[in-house]
Formats: C-alpha cells, sequence, structure tokens
C-alpha cells in the first residue's frame, strides 16, 4: 500500500508539470483529486489495511494528498498568472498605426535644392557654399556696385552695420553673387596670385531683402547661383546651358526666352522667362526666374583675374520661382508657412 501510494504521489506530480492550460488543470483534478479520483480510490482501500500498518499507511496517504493538493493550487495559480501576462504580451509581428505625422521627409525647397545640383551637376557644376552674413565688399563693391549706387540703400538691404558710419559694413546677403566673388578670389589664391583653371559652379542658397510678403514676395528667399568661366565662354554656351536645364528639369517642352536687361556685373545682361503655368485653371504665362549675363570684365579685374585670357557667364535664379513652377504651387507664402496640410501634398 505505501508503495501504491508513493506512485501515486510521483505520476500525480509528474502528470501536473505537464499541464499548461485550465482545461487540462481540470482534466487532472477529476483523474487525481476529485470523488471519483485515484486519491480517494486508494484511500478506499484504507479499511483492508492490517491493522499495525494502519498508522503508518494513515500519514503516508495523509502526505499524499497534501502534496497532490498543493501542487494543484500551485499549477492553477500559475496558470492563472500565466494567462494575464499573456493578455498583456506585445505581439510584435502586428502591423503598426501609420498616421499622417508618422515619417517627416525634407522641405520641398530643400528638395528643389537637391534637384537643381544634381540636374547642374549632370552639366558639370560644382556645388560652391558661401555665408549668408556677408559684408559690402561681395554684396557690392566687386560686383561693380560702387558706393552711391541705388541698390545699396538701406530701404532695400538688412545691413548689420550702419553703411554711413562703418566703412565695409556688414549685411545679410542680399544675393546670392556674393559667392561668385568668393570663389573667383579662392581660386586667384590658390592659383598664387591668378586664375589656373576653369570655374564652374552653382551656389543655391538664402537671401534677404526688405521686401512686403505678398504672393510673389517674401523678405527672405533662395536663389541658385552658377559661374562658368573659361577660355573662350559665349553667350551661346550660357543660352544652351539654360536652354539644357530647363529641358532637364521642366520637361522636354519647357519654353524659355532671355530679354535684354541691366545687372551691374554682366554685359550684356539678360533676364530669364520661362513659360509656366501656376494654375490649373489659368493658361501658362511668362514668369521671370532671374538674371543671368556674360561676366563683366571690371568684375574679373576686381577679382584679380584677367579678362584677356577668361571669359564667362554667370546667372541668378529664384529658386521659390522654380519650385512654384515645377510643382504647379500658387503662392510664394505657402512654401514659409509651414502647415503640414499643404507641406504633406509636395
Ligand atoms: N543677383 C541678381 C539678383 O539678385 C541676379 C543675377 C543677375 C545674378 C545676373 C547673376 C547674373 O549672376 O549674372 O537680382
Amino acid at each position: 500500500m505505501l508503495e501504491h501510494l508513493d506512485q501515486l504521489q510521483s505520476s500525480g506530480l509528474a502528470e501536473l508539470s505537464a499541464v499548461a492550460s485550465p482545461d487540462a488543470l481540470e482534466a487532472w483534478r477529476l483523474a487525481y483529486l476529485a470523488g471519483s479520483g485515484k486519491l480517494k480510490a486508494a484511500m478506499g482501500g484504507f479499511k483492508d489495511v492490517p491493522k499495525d500498518q494502519k498508522p503508518a499507511v494513515g500519514a503516508r496517504m495523509n502526505q499524499v494528498k497534501a502534496a497532490l493538493e498543493a501542487a494543484f493550487e500551485e499549477k492553477k495559480a500559475a496558470i492563472a498568472a500565466g494567462a494575464s501576462a499573456h493578455a498583456e504580451r506585445l505581439d510584435v509581428t502586428e502591423p503598426g498605426l501609420v498616421t499622417s505625422q508618422g515619417l517627416g521627409k525634407p522641405h520641398i525647397i530643400t528638395r528643389v535644392i537637391d534637384e537643381l545640383a544634381e540636374v547642374f551637376g549632370r552639366m558639370g557644376f560644382e556645388v560652391a557654399e558661401g555665408p549668408e552674413l556677408e559684408d559690402d565688399e561681395h554684396n557690392f563693391i566687386k560686383l561693380n556696385i560702387p558706393a552711391g549706387h541705388p541698390a545699396r540703400d538701406p530701404i532695400d538691404n538688412f545691413y548689420v552695420d550702419d553703411p554711413r558710419k562703418t566703412e565695409r559694413p556688414r549685411m545679410i546677403r542680399s544675393q546670392t553673387s556674393t559667392v561668385q566673388i568668393r570663389v573667383m578670389e579662392a581660386a586667384v589664391k590658390a592659383g598664387g596670385g591668378k586664375l589656373t583653371k576653369p570655374i564652374k559652379i552653382v551656389s543655391p542658397g538664402r537671401v534677404y531683402r526688405p521686401d512686403t510678403v505678398d504672393a510673389t514676395h517674401s523678405f527672405m528667399f533662395h536663389q541658385i547661383e552658377g559661374l562658368y568661366l573659361d577660355r573662350g565662354v559665349s553667350m551661346i554656351d550660357l543660352k544652351t546651358t539654360l536652354l539644357q536645364f530647363a529641358r532637364a528639369y521642366f520637361g522636354d517642352d519647357a519654353e524659355i526666352r532671355l530679354r535684354p536687361s541691366f545687372f551691374p556685373f554682366t554685359e550684356p545682361s539678360a533676364e530669364l522667362d520661362m513659360k509656366i503655368r501656376l494654375r490649373e485653371d489659368q493658361p501658362a504665362r511668362w514668369i521671370e526666374l532671374g538674371g543671368c549675363g556674360m561676366v563683366d570684365p571690371a568684375v574679373l579685374q576686381l577679382c584679380g583675374i584677367d579678362p584677356e585670357e577668361w571669359t564667362g557667364f554667370a546667372f541668378g535664379f529664384g529658386i521659390e520661382r522654380i519650385a512654384m513652377g515645377r510643382y504647379g504651387i500658387p503662392d510664394i507664402r505657402l512654401l514659409f508657412e509651414n502647415d503640414l496640410r499643404f507641406l504633406n501634398q509636395v
């Protein structure tokens, strides 16, 4: 009988340890602890145990019963805890919720700048950068805009130093043409005092003018400047480059025109217009993208470059205008308000 009880305990505990669900636990309870279970059946044999063995067998019987009951309670608690832990567990394979604010992306102006750098890069232009905090030497003097020129009026520029009291007043640049000067100065310096090789750069960046904000103006906007200096560069190269750019960026049917104009740093000078449809409900119109021309020999001289040996063209275009034309954006203010409803569309 003692042996039978030992066996009952060990088989009961072994089977219980394999139990992992509430249903299996209930089946085990019915098999061992319930009125019809094995423990009760074993107890039923107690009456046949010889009298002298009854105390030992009785004690053992109580032990086995206590052991099985305790193990059952323990298992029951473990299964309940496991169930609640399971309910809280994260399913990492579930697809996430995608909200409109899920992923950021570069601003449309940043993307257009990258695209322009790529298109001009295919034509051999490298990207050059210059500072936004400038001085009048780079923003005016070396661009052939001398003292007293109306373009230097404090009404039209953001001076940092008072131009009436400071000899070389600092300002935040009004045009990216400053970078032309810096690139030419650096090239002459690198050549030990003279230009030794061609220059072919574009320079995108911010410029600042105290303009009143409206649909096509802002006090801060972006320009992309271009400068190509080499031996024998002519107006034909300029026009070819601009047409190639327009077709590469706006499509094969892009239409451009050059209108004679004036800039102190180019001679001859022209304005570049492009036929652009800004609104679906309006016909395409000629929109001015910016200025261009052959670099004025005076500018080359001011930078220490021999205009007899080197000629070149330059251009400076408004990036917002390009972006508006390329992506059909009717109002420049949309580009700076940072309204997500707009930014998510472009
Ligand atoms: N800097 C001029 C402006 O902001 C644009 C410009 C015109 C740039 C002619 C040039 C150029 O490089 O050759 O209005």
